[in-house]
Protein backbone atom coordinates (compact mmCIF):
# COMPACT_ATOMS: atom_id res chain seq x y z
CA UNK A 1 0.00 0.00 0.00
CA UNK A 2 1.26 3.29 -0.94
CA UNK A 3 2.13 5.79 1.78
CA UNK A 4 0.98 9.57 1.84
CA UNK A 5 3.98 12.18 1.12
CA UNK A 6 2.02 14.36 4.26
CA UNK A 7 4.21 16.28 6.81
CA UNK A 8 3.12 18.65 9.40
CA UNK A 9 4.41 22.51 8.98
CA UNK A 10 5.00 23.78 12.87
CA UNK A 11 5.61 27.46 12.43
CA UNK A 12 7.18 28.56 16.07
CA UNK A 13 3.46 29.45 17.65
CA UNK A 14 2.36 26.06 17.14
CA UNK A 15 5.56 24.59 18.29
CA UNK A 16 5.04 27.08 21.74
CA UNK A 17 1.28 25.67 21.64
CA UNK A 18 2.72 22.02 21.62
CA UNK A 19 4.31 22.56 24.77
CA UNK A 20 8.12 23.66 24.08
CA UNK A 21 8.10 25.85 26.41
CA UNK A 22 8.07 23.00 29.80
CA UNK A 23 11.70 22.93 30.62
CA UNK A 24 11.03 20.03 32.83
CA UNK A 25 9.88 18.14 29.94
CA UNK A 26 12.95 19.30 27.84
CA UNK A 27 15.14 18.42 30.51
CA UNK A 28 14.04 15.12 30.79
CA UNK A 29 14.22 14.59 26.90
CA UNK A 30 17.75 15.63 27.23
CA UNK A 31 18.44 13.24 29.62
CA UNK A 32 17.47 10.53 27.60
CA UNK A 33 19.25 11.41 24.80
CA UNK A 34 22.07 11.45 26.02
CA UNK A 35 21.73 8.37 27.89
CA UNK A 36 20.43 6.64 24.73
CA UNK A 37 23.63 8.23 23.26
CA UNK A 38 25.95 6.97 25.43
CA UNK A 39 24.32 3.15 24.74
CA UNK A 40 24.60 3.58 21.50
CA UNK A 41 21.35 3.78 20.59
CA UNK A 42 21.78 7.22 18.34
CA UNK A 43 23.43 7.75 15.08
CA UNK A 44 24.86 11.63 15.54
CA UNK A 45 27.69 12.12 12.62
CA UNK A 46 29.46 15.42 13.71
CA UNK A 47 27.56 18.29 12.32
CA UNK A 48 28.51 20.17 8.95
CA UNK A 49 29.18 24.29 9.26
CA UNK A 50 29.29 26.41 6.55
CA UNK A 51 30.98 29.25 7.38
CA UNK A 52 30.47 32.72 5.28
CA UNK A 53 32.07 34.58 3.79
CA UNK A 54 34.66 31.76 5.14
CA UNK A 55 35.32 29.49 8.21
CA UNK A 56 37.93 31.58 10.43
CA UNK A 57 36.25 34.67 9.51
CA UNK A 58 32.52 33.52 9.41
CA UNK A 59 29.54 36.83 9.41
CA UNK A 60 27.31 34.43 9.35
CA UNK A 61 26.88 29.88 9.03
CA UNK A 62 24.31 27.55 8.71
CA UNK A 63 25.20 24.18 10.28
CA UNK A 64 23.66 20.74 9.20
CA UNK A 65 23.09 18.20 11.78
CA UNK A 66 20.98 14.85 11.16
CA UNK A 67 20.64 12.21 13.31
CA UNK A 68 18.95 9.21 13.74
CA UNK A 69 17.50 7.77 17.74
CA UNK A 70 16.63 4.37 17.51
CA UNK A 71 15.11 2.59 20.55
CA UNK A 72 11.23 3.71 21.46
CA UNK A 73 11.62 6.95 19.66
CA UNK A 74 12.65 5.77 16.36
CA UNK A 75 13.25 9.20 14.44
CA UNK A 76 15.34 10.62 12.08
CA UNK A 77 16.06 14.26 11.31
CA UNK A 78 18.48 17.06 11.51
CA UNK A 79 18.69 20.21 12.37
CA UNK A 80 19.44 23.28 10.34
CA UNK A 81 21.06 25.68 12.36
CA UNK A 82 22.22 29.02 11.14
CA UNK A 83 23.48 32.62 12.95
CA UNK A 84 24.08 35.20 11.09
CA UNK A 85 26.01 38.94 13.30
CA UNK A 86 23.57 41.37 10.77
CA UNK A 87 20.94 40.48 13.06
CA UNK A 88 22.83 41.25 16.07
CA UNK A 89 20.39 43.99 17.66
CA UNK A 90 17.93 44.61 15.20
CA UNK A 91 14.74 44.43 16.74
CA UNK A 92 12.47 41.59 15.73
CA UNK A 93 15.28 39.52 14.17
CA UNK A 94 16.83 37.02 16.53
CA UNK A 95 20.79 36.28 15.83
CA UNK A 96 20.11 32.44 15.76
CA UNK A 97 17.58 31.23 13.46
CA UNK A 98 16.88 27.36 13.02
CA UNK A 99 14.61 24.64 11.22
CA UNK A 100 14.28 21.07 12.35
CA UNK A 101 12.98 18.13 9.82
CA UNK A 102 11.78 15.30 11.04
CA UNK A 103 11.61 11.90 8.55
CA UNK A 104 10.56 8.58 8.91
CA UNK A 105 13.39 6.01 9.45
CA UNK A 106 11.83 3.36 7.39
CA UNK A 107 10.05 5.04 4.46
CA UNK A 108 12.38 8.03 4.65
CA UNK A 109 9.53 10.03 3.96
CA UNK A 110 9.36 13.21 5.38
CA UNK A 111 7.29 14.01 8.71
CA UNK A 112 7.63 17.34 10.15
CA UNK A 113 9.32 20.68 9.41
CA UNK A 114 9.25 22.89 12.35
CA UNK A 115 11.04 26.28 13.39
CA UNK A 116 13.79 24.83 15.38
CA UNK A 117 14.88 28.04 16.78
CA UNK A 118 13.35 28.28 20.20
CA UNK A 119 13.96 24.37 20.51
CA UNK A 120 17.08 25.30 20.21
CA UNK A 121 16.86 27.80 23.18
CA UNK A 122 15.44 25.33 24.79
CA UNK A 123 17.40 22.42 24.62
CA UNK A 124 20.97 24.26 24.39
CA UNK A 125 19.84 25.19 28.29
CA UNK A 126 18.36 21.90 29.08
CA UNK A 127 22.15 20.66 27.63
CA UNK A 128 23.51 22.95 30.66
CA UNK A 129 21.09 22.03 33.05
CA UNK A 130 21.70 18.38 32.63
CA UNK A 131 25.49 19.21 32.80
CA UNK A 132 24.44 21.10 35.93
CA UNK A 133 22.46 17.93 37.24
CA UNK A 134 25.37 16.05 37.27
CA UNK A 135 28.64 18.52 38.13
CA UNK A 136 27.31 20.92 40.22
CA UNK A 137 27.53 21.09 44.23
CA UNK A 138 24.05 20.27 45.56
CA UNK A 139 24.24 23.46 48.23
CA UNK A 140 24.90 25.24 45.15
CA UNK A 141 23.21 28.95 45.66
CA UNK A 142 24.69 31.80 43.44
CA UNK A 143 25.06 31.53 39.78
CA UNK A 144 25.92 34.02 37.09
CA UNK A 145 24.98 33.70 34.22
CA UNK A 146 26.32 35.73 31.17
CA UNK A 147 24.53 36.75 28.00
CA UNK A 148 21.15 37.66 28.52
CA UNK A 149 20.25 36.81 24.95
CA UNK A 150 17.86 34.02 23.55
CA UNK A 151 19.44 31.68 25.22
CA UNK A 152 20.57 33.31 28.53
CA UNK A 153 16.48 33.73 29.12
CA UNK A 154 15.89 29.84 28.65
CA UNK A 155 19.16 29.41 30.98
CA UNK A 156 17.89 30.96 33.53
CA UNK A 157 14.62 28.60 34.08
CA UNK A 158 17.24 25.58 33.14
CA UNK A 159 19.33 26.59 36.28
CA UNK A 160 16.31 27.05 38.34
CA UNK A 161 14.98 23.27 37.64
CA UNK A 162 17.97 22.01 37.43
CA UNK A 163 19.52 22.79 40.62
CA UNK A 164 17.00 23.60 43.23
CA UNK A 165 19.44 25.11 45.76
CA UNK A 166 20.22 28.02 43.81
CA UNK A 167 18.23 31.13 45.67
CA UNK A 168 20.37 33.92 43.16
CA UNK A 169 21.28 34.23 39.26
CA UNK A 170 23.50 36.87 38.56
CA UNK A 171 22.55 38.05 34.73
CA UNK A 172 25.26 39.50 33.23
CA UNK A 173 25.19 41.53 29.67
CA UNK A 174 26.88 44.12 27.94
CA UNK A 175 23.70 45.47 27.44
CA UNK A 176 22.18 45.94 31.20
CA UNK A 177 18.63 46.43 29.33
CA UNK A 178 18.97 42.96 28.09
CA UNK A 179 19.63 41.57 31.51
CA UNK A 180 17.25 43.93 33.12
CA UNK A 181 14.37 43.09 30.63
CA UNK A 182 14.46 39.39 31.34
CA UNK A 183 15.03 39.82 34.90
CA UNK A 184 11.63 41.52 35.19
CA UNK A 185 9.99 38.92 33.03
CA UNK A 186 11.26 36.38 36.10
CA UNK A 187 10.10 38.81 38.09
CA UNK A 188 8.02 36.90 41.09
CA UNK A 189 8.98 33.57 39.84
CA UNK A 190 13.38 33.57 40.23
CA UNK A 191 15.54 35.60 41.57
CA UNK A 192 17.32 37.41 39.11
CA UNK A 193 19.91 40.14 39.43
CA UNK A 194 20.67 41.73 36.43
CA UNK A 195 24.38 43.63 36.21
CA UNK A 196 27.35 44.40 33.42
CA UNK A 197 30.12 43.01 35.79
CA UNK A 198 31.06 39.12 35.04
CA UNK A 199 33.98 39.44 37.75
CA UNK A 200 31.59 40.89 40.40
CA UNK A 201 28.73 37.96 40.08
CA UNK A 202 32.04 35.32 39.03
CA UNK A 203 34.00 35.56 42.23
CA UNK A 204 31.82 33.89 44.58
CA UNK A 205 29.42 32.00 42.04
CA UNK A 206 29.09 28.08 42.65
CA UNK A 207 27.86 28.09 38.48
CA UNK A 208 29.02 29.84 35.83
CA UNK A 209 27.30 29.76 32.61
CA UNK A 210 28.32 31.79 29.45
CA UNK A 211 26.51 31.86 26.22
CA UNK A 212 27.31 35.20 24.56
CA UNK A 213 28.90 36.05 20.94
CA UNK A 214 32.36 36.54 22.24
CA UNK A 215 34.95 34.58 20.41
CA UNK A 216 37.40 35.57 22.74
CA UNK A 217 37.66 34.72 26.23
CA UNK A 218 35.49 37.03 28.62
CA UNK A 219 35.70 34.71 32.27
CA UNK A 220 39.28 35.12 33.28
CA UNK A 221 40.91 32.49 35.79
CA UNK A 222 41.59 34.03 38.83
CA UNK A 223 37.75 34.95 39.20
CA UNK A 224 36.59 31.21 39.40
CA UNK A 225 36.36 29.55 42.70
CA UNK A 226 38.10 26.02 43.34
CA UNK A 227 35.45 24.30 44.06
CA UNK A 228 32.88 26.19 41.16
CA UNK A 229 30.83 24.14 38.60
CA UNK A 230 31.95 26.39 35.06
CA UNK A 231 29.73 25.54 31.65
CA UNK A 232 30.14 27.14 28.57
CA UNK A 233 27.85 27.34 25.74
CA UNK A 234 29.31 29.37 23.18
CA UNK A 235 32.90 27.94 22.10
CA UNK A 236 35.64 30.33 23.33
CA UNK A 237 34.70 32.83 26.48
CA UNK A 238 36.50 31.01 29.60
CA UNK A 239 40.01 31.06 29.94
CA UNK A 240 42.31 28.12 29.19
CA UNK A 241 43.55 28.19 32.72
CA UNK A 242 39.75 27.00 33.90
CA UNK A 243 39.48 24.57 31.60
CA UNK A 244 43.20 22.99 32.42
CA UNK A 245 42.56 23.86 36.36
CA UNK A 246 39.43 21.47 35.91
CA UNK A 247 39.52 18.23 38.14
CA UNK A 248 36.75 16.95 36.26
CA UNK A 249 36.87 18.14 32.22
CA UNK A 250 33.57 17.34 30.26
CA UNK A 251 32.36 17.65 26.95
CA UNK A 252 29.14 17.25 25.16
CA UNK A 253 31.27 15.46 22.20
CA UNK A 254 34.58 15.14 21.72
CA UNK A 255 34.82 14.84 18.29
CA UNK A 256 32.90 17.94 17.21
CA UNK A 257 34.52 20.15 19.77
CA UNK A 258 37.94 19.10 18.95
CA UNK A 259 37.82 19.33 15.79
CA UNK A 260 35.53 22.68 16.04
CA UNK A 261 37.30 25.88 14.38
CA UNK A 262 38.19 28.18 17.09
CA UNK A 263 36.65 26.15 19.97
CA UNK A 264 38.84 26.36 22.86
CA UNK A 265 38.87 22.15 22.90
CA UNK A 266 39.89 22.53 19.69
CA UNK A 267 43.13 24.73 20.73
CA UNK A 268 44.22 22.81 23.28
CA UNK A 269 43.85 19.42 21.80
CA UNK A 270 45.82 20.55 18.87
CA UNK A 271 48.20 22.05 20.78
CA UNK A 272 48.17 18.34 22.54
CA UNK A 273 47.25 19.62 26.38
CA UNK A 274 43.94 17.52 25.88
CA UNK A 275 43.09 13.75 24.25
CA UNK A 276 39.62 12.29 24.64
CA UNK A 277 40.87 10.22 27.48
CA UNK A 278 40.83 13.36 29.89
CA UNK A 279 37.58 14.17 29.78
CA UNK A 280 34.09 12.52 30.03
CA UNK A 281 31.08 13.37 27.46
CA UNK A 282 27.76 13.83 29.15
CA UNK A 283 26.01 11.01 27.16
CA UNK A 284 29.18 9.00 29.71
CA UNK A 285 27.76 11.03 32.77
CA UNK A 286 23.94 10.34 31.74
CA UNK A 287 24.68 6.50 30.95
CA UNK A 288 26.74 6.16 34.46
CA UNK A 289 29.55 5.16 32.56
CA UNK A 290 31.95 7.97 33.99
CA UNK A 291 31.15 9.77 37.41
CA UNK A 292 30.01 13.34 37.59
CA UNK A 293 31.18 15.79 40.27
CA UNK A 294 32.67 13.26 43.20
CA UNK A 295 33.52 15.30 45.53
CA UNK A 296 32.70 19.25 47.16
CA UNK A 297 36.38 20.42 46.56
CA UNK A 298 36.28 19.73 42.57
CA UNK A 299 36.36 22.33 39.92
CA UNK A 300 34.13 20.77 37.29
CA UNK A 301 34.02 22.11 33.30
CA UNK A 302 31.70 21.43 30.89
CA UNK A 303 31.80 22.64 27.25
CA UNK A 304 29.23 22.22 24.53
CA UNK A 305 28.99 22.84 20.78
CA UNK A 306 25.23 21.22 20.46
CA UNK A 307 24.22 18.03 19.27
CA UNK A 308 21.93 17.55 16.53
CA UNK A 309 20.05 14.32 18.06
CA UNK A 310 19.01 16.05 21.11
CA UNK A 311 17.39 19.15 18.48
CA UNK A 312 15.71 15.65 16.47
CA UNK A 313 14.29 14.24 20.13
CA UNK A 314 12.69 17.54 21.40
CA UNK A 315 11.08 17.64 17.68
CA UNK A 316 9.88 14.23 17.93
CA UNK A 317 8.08 14.99 21.14
CA UNK A 318 6.64 18.37 19.70
CA UNK A 319 5.17 16.36 16.73
CA UNK A 320 3.72 13.33 19.03
CA UNK A 321 2.25 16.18 21.22
CA UNK A 322 1.38 18.68 17.47
CA UNK A 323 -0.85 15.81 16.38
CA UNK A 324 -2.35 14.19 19.31
CA UNK A 325 -3.32 18.29 19.85
CA UNK A 326 -4.14 18.91 16.09
CA UNK A 327 -2.17 21.96 16.14
CA UNK A 328 -0.19 22.73 12.56
CA UNK A 329 -0.54 22.49 9.05
CA UNK A 330 -0.67 19.24 6.86
CA UNK A 331 1.65 19.77 3.51
CA UNK A 332 1.81 17.26 0.79
CA UNK A 333 5.38 16.54 -0.78
CA UNK A 334 3.34 15.79 -4.13
CA UNK A 335 0.01 14.53 -5.06
CA UNK A 336 0.98 11.61 -7.93
CA UNK A 337 4.83 11.48 -7.63
CA UNK A 338 5.93 11.69 -11.68
CA UNK A 339 9.05 9.28 -11.96
CA UNK A 340 8.84 6.20 -9.57
N1 LIG B 1 26.27 24.97 22.73
C1 LIG B 1 25.16 25.01 22.06
O1 LIG B 1 24.49 24.01 21.88
C2 LIG B 1 24.65 26.30 21.53
C3 LIG B 1 23.39 26.36 20.90
C4 LIG B 1 22.90 27.60 20.47
C5 LIG B 1 23.65 28.75 20.65
N2 LIG B 1 24.88 28.65 21.25
C6 LIG B 1 25.71 29.84 21.41
O2 LIG B 1 25.17 30.64 22.45
C7 LIG B 1 25.55 31.99 22.23
C8 LIG B 1 24.37 32.92 22.48
O3 LIG B 1 23.36 32.69 21.51
P1 LIG B 1 22.02 33.57 21.55
O4 LIG B 1 21.14 33.04 20.48
O5 LIG B 1 21.52 33.66 22.95
O6 LIG B 1 22.61 35.00 21.10
P2 LIG B 1 22.00 36.44 21.45
O7 LIG B 1 22.59 37.36 20.45
O8 LIG B 1 20.52 36.36 21.59
O9 LIG B 1 22.62 36.76 22.89
C9 LIG B 1 23.99 36.92 23.12
C10 LIG B 1 24.16 37.94 24.24
O10 LIG B 1 25.54 37.97 24.62
C11 LIG B 1 25.85 39.32 24.97
N3 LIG B 1 27.29 39.49 24.95
C12 LIG B 1 28.11 39.49 23.87
N4 LIG B 1 29.37 39.67 24.27
C13 LIG B 1 29.36 39.78 25.61
C14 LIG B 1 30.35 40.00 26.60
N5 LIG B 1 31.64 40.13 26.27
N6 LIG B 1 29.97 40.08 27.89
C15 LIG B 1 28.67 39.97 28.24
N7 LIG B 1 27.67 39.76 27.35
C16 LIG B 1 28.02 39.68 26.05
C17 LIG B 1 25.10 40.13 23.92
O11 LIG B 1 24.93 41.47 24.35
C18 LIG B 1 23.78 39.36 23.82
O12 LIG B 1 22.80 39.87 24.71
C19 LIG B 1 26.10 32.07 20.80
O13 LIG B 1 27.49 32.14 20.82
C20 LIG B 1 25.69 30.74 20.19
O14 LIG B 1 26.61 30.26 19.23
C21 LIG B 1 25.38 27.47 21.70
Amino acid sequence: MSVKPEMLFLKQEDVVKAGLLDMKMVLEVTEKTFKMIGEGQVINPPKTMLGMPDLENWTSFCMSMPSYIGGDIDIAGFKWASEAVYNMGKPGMPYGIDVVMLTDPKTVYPKAIMDGTLITAMRTSAAAGVAAKYLARKDSKKACLVGAGVIGRTMVMAMMEAVPSLEEIHLIDLDLSKAEGIAKEYEGKYNVIPGTSIEAAAKDADIIVTMTTSRKPIVKTEWVKSNATVIQMSVNEIEEGILMNANKKVVDNWVQLSHGTGTLINKVATEGKLTEDMVASLPQLAAGQKPGRESDDELCVCCTYGIGSVDVAVAHKIYMNALEKGIGQKLMLWDNPLWV
